[in-house]
């Protein structure tokens, strides 16, 4: 079974929450790397829990929630190896997939409501990397 490291701060909690089982119902095991409550906290904290998880296996994927979505991806593409994607749309959920091999996903839970969150994760968890073409030029961002 594949796992989804999920994380968050106090402005993504709610969401983290609401999405857990839903992502468990599409057949993952769902990891939460926290926070664990509404109170204040720091996102890059929460961005690290879950990214050290995903790059060191190719198979976890981590998705990430803060008020925006900013603080959170900004936070993720500062490790190697990770390729977050701020998504608010299930077209850009499934092109971070298919073009930039994305292996974390970054919502703003002030952004988006709930339904379209949901949404936007199952096409996310669906899609699939090309290759091709697209593997050259994520080579790139790592080695440029
Ligand atoms: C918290 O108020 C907010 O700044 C945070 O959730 C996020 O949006 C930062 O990028």
């Amino acid at each position: 079974m594949k796992s989804v490291y999920v994380g968050s701060d106090h402005a993504g909690y709610g969401l983290k929450e609401f999405m857990k089982p839903y992502i468990a119902g599409l057949g993952y095991e769902v990891v939460d790397s926290g926070c664990f409550s509404e109170g204040s906290c720091d996102y890059p904290n929460f961005a690290h829990n879950v990214c050290k998880n995903v790059r060191n296996n190719a198979e976890n994927l981590g998705i990430l929630i803060c008020g925006t979505g900013i603080g959170m991806s900004m936070a993720a593409n500062r490790f190697k190896g990770i390729r977050a994607a701020l998504c608010a749309n299930e077209y850009q959920a499934r092109m971070s997939k298919a073009h930039n091999n994305a292996n974390v996903l970054c919502l703003g839970s002030r952004v988006i409501g709930q339904d379209l969150a949901l949404s936007i994760i199952q096409v996310w968890l669906e899609s699939e990397f090309e290759g091709g073409r697209h593997q050259r030029r994520v080579d790139l961002i790592e080695s440029l």
